[in-house]
This record gives structure tokens, C-alpha cells and sequence, in this order.
């Protein structure tokens, strides 16, 4: 009896002991960290592609898609922080995430919440069928992803 308690104080002391000293990631949370938050982020934009073409006029309008993908990336925008939770900084590990979203924490999640915003706006623009803004609107949503990436994304 008293070795499980022994073992269960002792657990419970290497938990205490260990969330701290986690800052310090091994490589293998930290590449997964990054293949986490990459694959979000290839989500985000295969769902923003066909969007893209509607805008250019290479594809037909089709508001039902439009809905759809707008309410993927909001959900997906509202994983990010999530994902960059790891700091990755001097792992090692490629990526593409410069070190100032470490740094500028609180600007990197206004530009998180910007494409959130702005996924909203189109649903709401598709849910009033306001056709004249079906263009504008997935341009200010691929206008956040530039904003983001100019700062926070290395080429
Ligand atoms: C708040 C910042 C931010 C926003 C907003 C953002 N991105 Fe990114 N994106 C990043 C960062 C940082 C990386 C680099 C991730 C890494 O390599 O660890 C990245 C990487 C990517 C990648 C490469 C993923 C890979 O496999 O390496 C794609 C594609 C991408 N973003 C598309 C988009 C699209 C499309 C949007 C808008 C709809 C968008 N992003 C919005 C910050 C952002």
C-alpha cells in the first residue's frame, strides 16, 4: 500500500517537477510542434484556393463553397495560438515561423484574430447575399494571410 502511495507522490512530484523544465523541448515536440501548425496552415489554404479563383473569375461563384471554406479557416484561425503554444525558437528544427512570433506575441495574435475577423465578414457578406462584396471579401481574408506573413513567415 505504502509503495503506491510512494509511487503516486513521486508521479506526482516528477509532473510538478516536469511542466516547467517542458519549456525545454525535446526535437521530437518540437518538429512536431512545427508539422502541427504547418498542417493547419496548408488547411487553411487549400480551403482559401478555390475562393481565390471565384474572386479572379477563374471559377463560378458558388456561395455554398464560399460559406463552407470561410467557417473552415475561421476554425482553423482559431487553432493557431494553439499550435505556436511550442516556442520552437533555437530547436533546430526547420521552419518557416520567424523568431518574432515569440517575440511580438501580442501583435502576432491581433494578426491571428484578423483572419478570423475577416472569415466572419465573408460568412456574413455570403449569409446577406451581398454579391457586390463576394470579391472584396475573400480579399480581405488573403490580405490577413500577407500581413501575417510578411512579419511572421520567413520566404
Ligand atoms: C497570424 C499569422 C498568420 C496568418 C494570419 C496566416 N499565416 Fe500562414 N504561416 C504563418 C507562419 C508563422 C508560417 C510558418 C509556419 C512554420 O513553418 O512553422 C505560415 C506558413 C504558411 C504556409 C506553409 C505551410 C507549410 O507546410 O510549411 C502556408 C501554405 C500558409 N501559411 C498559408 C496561409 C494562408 C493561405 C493564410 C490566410 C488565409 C495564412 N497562411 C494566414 C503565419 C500566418
Amino acid at each position: 500500500m505504502s509503495t503506491i502511495r510512494n509511487i503516486m507522490i513521486a508521479s506526482t512530484c516528477a509532473l510538478l517537477v516536469s511542466t516547467p523544465v517542458a519549456a525545454q523541448m525535446s526535437e521530437k515536440q518540437a518538429s512536431n510542434a512545427v508539422e502541427f501548425r504547418q498542417s493547419i496552415f496548408q488547411l487553411v489554404k487549400s480551403n482559401i484556393g478555390p475562393l481565390g479563383a471565384m474572386a479572379k473569375g477563374k471559377a463560378p461563384i458558388d456561395e455554398a463553397v464560399i460559406a463552407k471554406n470561410a467557417m473552415r479557416m475561421e476554425q482553423l484561425s482559431l487553432m493557431i495560438s494553439d499550435y505556436f503554444v511550442a516556442d520552437t525558437r533555437g530547436s533546430g528544427v526547420k521552419t518557416h515561423a520567424l523568431d518574432k512570433v515569440w517575440e511580438n506575441t501580442a501583435d502576432f495574435a491581433q494578426k491571428t484574430k484578423d483572419l478570423t475577423q475577416a472569415t466572419q465578414a465573408l460568412q456574413a457578406i455570403i449569409a446577406n447575399k451581398d454579391t457586390a462584396n463576394y470579391g472584396k471579401g475573400i480579399a480581405a481574408v488573403g490580405a490577413t494571410c500577407k500581413a501575417c506573413h510578411d512579419d511572421y513567415k520567413a520566404d
